[in-house]
């Protein structure tokens, strides 16, 4: 036991203060139950504060033949079948809920002149149903949660980096950490935890995330907890990252852009997706975008910086400023360029973790009794390829439902035991990183990794750079083994930096694992030693540590949902 450790004790912890632990928060409060919540980073400026565009339910406030029945079709579709049936019927059917729960907190929504609920085209949606608040969407959300968390007197740390949810046979009971301002170390002991920690896109170079978000905590977190990782080879590659200034490569310019009439060009001034999807052209789905930007760029087509050109200065000013003023003000911001008169230079950039820890549908209980999993960090609703705005919608509606379900569980629970030699283990993994003062430098690793996933496991895939891939990993956790971690007066981010590089080497491995085993081409993962989609893969990969893989079935999609989904061409959709 270490004098600078403390002990507290709630109901529910949840880990990550981001859109979808503060959801599931309030839920737990409003219900009167005691709830806790932690993050590394300041809750104001958590990654959900980052999504722009919107947040998807068949409102059908702009187009009345619009049902949650066909926003299911679409999702599952555009998943290229790997959706659960279930997890989307779900999201889909109570996503009017989740709008009026974010009314009902105050949010901000863009309307149109009678008071309805505005709502804008996204790509590969059959209709107009993604709300918005300008391309501040994420933001407003994340405001609105925080206010209604505040007025609910929600205990929120959100300096607090865990390392470890503590469990004894298959049973949570808590969870440990430390401050990264002055090192304090916690252990949180809850009846149930909820783990809202985000996914794995940080560790990739060109990223959407920034520095520490992202690096694949939740992975790590579950793992050693004894749950399963599904389909982390399925990461969402959005079309629009600005590739300038370096510091900031990756950062996302809305889909936003697209919807509102942005098109896009290549060197040679042709609207290349003409090509690739002539039917959707723009508003095609993410993963056919960013496979058409790359094979422009491949080809020989880019731009000088390696890119594709985005343009929007056809559209009025007005149009700009109103709809998506966040693009026009961080492009004046990065790189002093006003979109009005000039086009952005893009390319694809790792967005969003479509697979996650492995969750039942029903309650997003992992498998481990008391632990949940929700947002990014779960799993189920986006097989290969998310569309744009379900992400956040999904947030509103498992928020609810799992604070409903820890409610209930902690509600029900008998004797907890636990375990002082779990508690150990996580005190003297942080001891032991405190202690290294090796040569090898954390942050230089962490490039190395991110290096490595930008050139084995991008857009495209193949064998042989999956098998490279691996071995550079191999390579990089032994260096790990040689780390020196260095916290000084101004604080533990080192420790934070060295426990970001343990959470992102697992997550490369899992992601390479899985993507080596899906051995063809769907959605997101394209494999040009394995250009077609193999109907036998209609299967999740469920990882559980290295070299532990398992083919888990899907159920079938109900007949109902099945008759709605259209038929969408392929043609154009070629892998090398
Ligand atoms: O492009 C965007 O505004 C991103 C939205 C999303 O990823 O859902």
């Amino acid at each position: 036991m270490n004098g600078n450790e403390h002990q507290i004790a709630t109901s529910v912890l949840v880990i990550g203060t981001g859109g979808a632990g503060l959801r599931a928060a309030i839920e737990l409060a409003e219900r009167g139950v005691d709830v806790l919540a932690v993050g590394k980073r300041p809750k104001a400026d958590a990654h959900t504060a980052l999504a722009a565009g919107g947040i998807n339910a068949a409102l059908a406030t702009m187009d009345p033949q619009d049902s949650w029945q066909q926003h299911a079709a679409d999702t599952l579709l555009e998943s290229y079948l790997l959706a659960d049936p279930e997890t989307v019927r779900i999201v889909t059917r109570n996503a009017a809920r989740g709008i009026a729960d974010l009314e009902r907190y105050g949010m901000p929504f863009a309307r149109e002149a009678d008071g309805r609920i505005s709502q804008r085209f996204f790509g590969a949606h059959t209709y107009r149903r993604t709300a918005f608040a300008g391309d501040y969407t994420g933001l407003e959300i994340q405001r609105t949660l925080m206010n209604r968390a505040a007025q609910l007197d929600i205990p929120v740390l959100d300096t607090v980096y865990v390392t470890r949810i503590l469990v004894r046979d298959n049973v949570v009971f808590g969870a440990y950490g430390f401050d990264v301002v002055d090192g304090k170390r916690y252990v949180i002991h809850a009846d149930a935890v909820i783990l809202a920690a985000g996914g794995h896109t940080r560790i990739w170079r060109r990223t959407s995330s920034r520095r520490d978000e992202n690096t694949g905590d939740s992975f790590r977190l579950a793992v050693l907890a004894g749950g399963r990782i599904r389909d982390a080879e399925l990461v969402q590659f959005h079309p629009s990252g600005l590739i300038a200034p370096e510091n900031a490569a990756g950062t996302l310019v809305s889909e936003a852009a697209r919807g509102e009439g942005g098109v896009l060009r290549n060197a040679l001034g042709e609207r290349f997706m003409a090509r690739y999807d002539p039917e959707r052209m723009e508003l095609s789905t993410r993963d056919r975008v960013a496979l058409a930007e790359y094979t422009e760029i491949k080809e020989g087509r880019g731009t000088p910086g390696g890119g594709v050109w985005l343009d929007v200065s056809h559209l009025p000013r007005e149009t700009i400023m109103r709809r998506i003023p966040r693009v026009y003000q961080t492009l004046l911001e990065l790189q002093m360029l006003d979109i009005t008169r000039e086009p952005i230079e893009i390319a694809p950039t790792a967005h969003y973790s479509m697979g996650g820890v492995w969750v039942r549908p029903e309650d997003h209980g992992t498998g481990v009794d008391g632990l949940y999993a929700i947002g990014e960090a779960a799993s189920g609703l986006h097989g290969a390829n998310r569309l744009g705005g379900n992400s956040l919608i999904e947030l509103l509606v498992y928020g609810r439902i799992v604070g409903e379900a820890a409610a209930r569980y902690s509600r029900e629970l008998g004797a907890q035991r636990r375990s002082p030699s779990a508690t150990a283990d996580a005190r003297g993994e942080i001891d032991e990183l405190l202690a290294a003062d090796g040569p090898e430098n954390v942050r230089a690793l962490q490039r190395g990794l991110r290096n490595t996933m930008t050139e084995h496991a991008g857009v495209v895939r193949d064998e042989t750079g999956l098998l490279a891939g691996l071995s550079e990993l191999d390579d990089l956790e032994e260096r790990m083994k040689d780390v020196g971690v260095h916290p000084d007066l101004a604080g533990f981010q080192d420790l934070a930096h060295a426990f970001d590089l343990k959470t992102a080497a697992l997550a490369a491995r899992a992601t390479l694992e899985a993507a080596l085993e899906r051995r063809e081409t769907r959605g997101c993962h394209n494999r040009a030693d394995y250009p077609e989609l193999d109907d036998a893969l209609r299967v999740n990969l469920v990882w559980s540590g290295p070299g532990r893989i398992e083919r888990e079935g899907l159920p079938p999609i109900p007949e109902d949902l099945a008759a709605l989904m259209r038929e969408v061409s392929t043609v154009g959709k070629l892998v090398e």
